[in-house]
């Protein structure tokens, strides 16, 4: 049977590197507090970059690696919090940064779940012999709305910037994605938020607005910490059944990096042995929202972290709220 695999991964994060130490200059925070709490030691922030900037850089790599030109992309999917314009979106501004116009390109907004989203578009768009080659970008500027005054100290702290370009093309072999999980939950909405702008307000956007800190992004921490670590654990069993495959096949799990106590939570609820099985590079990073899973895996991989034939489980959860989880046969 037709399936979508992984053939290539490209990454780019700004050179701007911010550490907890930078942090502490301008914020009551303290590096003990942010690794204590989340794992992170430092994150790259923009510089005057634009999102569609790093994801031109991921995608250059990606194209080379995978011994393409842009003309061979038969579809992008672009998936960011935060586009260069709000309208349009990121996807279509590829094609022109990418000399390719005339590409479809479809903008997904599913803020951590966009690489598990992505890929679910990506699987069916190459299941179905719709698409051979799939662009998948994942490219977010967080830096621009975060609040880092002591206020925002909270949030501010765990983001950070970055981009990942992931090619995925069809095979008959029995390797790619044997499943892949998705689920939402609006509930929970304002738990994790950017309000403005909105369609709530007219017009979209007020100084007044801005003033009250709507432009930023707002957490409840506790709620997203809770949820995190039930619905982790949840989709990953939900991947692994629908896929066929036993918990103990599996040679990495790489999720999202949201924070290094969740992903301890979630290896323990799981039975998994956190430091051989389960990846993490947020100490690096930070939070980088969709493009978390596809920077962990690149450099998964540049570690020879994962071979030909393994059982790779990604999995997210974020915003929404939304989770996921896939299950790939490397
Ligand atoms: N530096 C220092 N102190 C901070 C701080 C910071 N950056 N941020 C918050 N604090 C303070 C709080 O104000 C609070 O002070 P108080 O006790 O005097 O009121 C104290 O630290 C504890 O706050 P609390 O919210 O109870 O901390 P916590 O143990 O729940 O950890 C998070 C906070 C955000 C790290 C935690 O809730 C979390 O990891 N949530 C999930 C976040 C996430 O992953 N989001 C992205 C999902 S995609």
């Amino acid at each position: 049977m037709r399936k979508a695999y992984i053939d290539a991964i490209g990454m780019y994060v700004p050179p701007k590197i911010v550490t907890n130490q930078d942090l502490e200059k301008i914020m009551d925070t303290s590096d003990q507090w942010i690794r204590e709490r989340s794992g992170i030691q430092e994150r790259h922030h923009v510089d005057g970059e634009c999102t569609t900037d790093l994801a031109l850089k991921a995608t250059e790599e990606v194209l080379e690696k995978a011994g393409m030109v842009a003309e061979d992309i038969d579809h992008i999917i672009f998936s960011t919090m935060a586009s260069d314009y709000f309208v349009p979106g990121g996807g279509p501004m590829m094609t022109r940064r990418l000399g390719i116009p005339g590409t479809p390109a479809v903008d997904i907004r599913m803020a951590c779940s966009g690489f598990l989203y992505g890929l679910s578009i990506a699987k069916a768009f190459i299941e179905s012999g719709a698409h051979d080659n799939i662009l998948l970008i994942t490219s977010e500027v967080q830096s621009v709305a975060l609040d880092f005054s002591t206020e925002g100290r909270d949030t501010a702290v765990l983001f950070g910037d970055g981009a990942a370009a992931t090619v995925l093309k069809a095979t008959d072999t029995d390797r790619g994605l044997l499943s892949v999980v998705t689920h939402s939950d609006g509930r929970y909405a304002e738990d994790l938020m950017m309000r403005t702008p909105s369609t709530l307000d007219n017009p979209l956007l007020t100084h007044a607005l801005l003033d009250q800190g709507h432009g930023r992004v707002k957490m409840n921490g506790r709620s997203v910490f809770k949820h995190a670590i039930t619905k982790f654990p949840q989709v990953i069993k939900e991947a692994l059944e629908k896929a066929g495959v036993e918990k103990d096949q599996i040679k990495l799990v790489v999720p999202h990096q949201a924070n290094l106590r969740i992903t301890e939570a979630v290896a323990k609820r799981l039975d998994l042995k956190l430091h051989e099985v389960v990846y993490s590079n947020i100490h690096k990073y930070g939070n980088t929202t969709s493009a978390s899973i596809p920077i962990a895996l690149y450099e998964a991989m540049a570690e020879g972290k994962l071979h030909r034939g393994d059982y790779l489980v990604v999995a997210s959860f974020g915003a929404g709220f939304t989770w996921g989880a896939s299950v790939i046969k490397w």
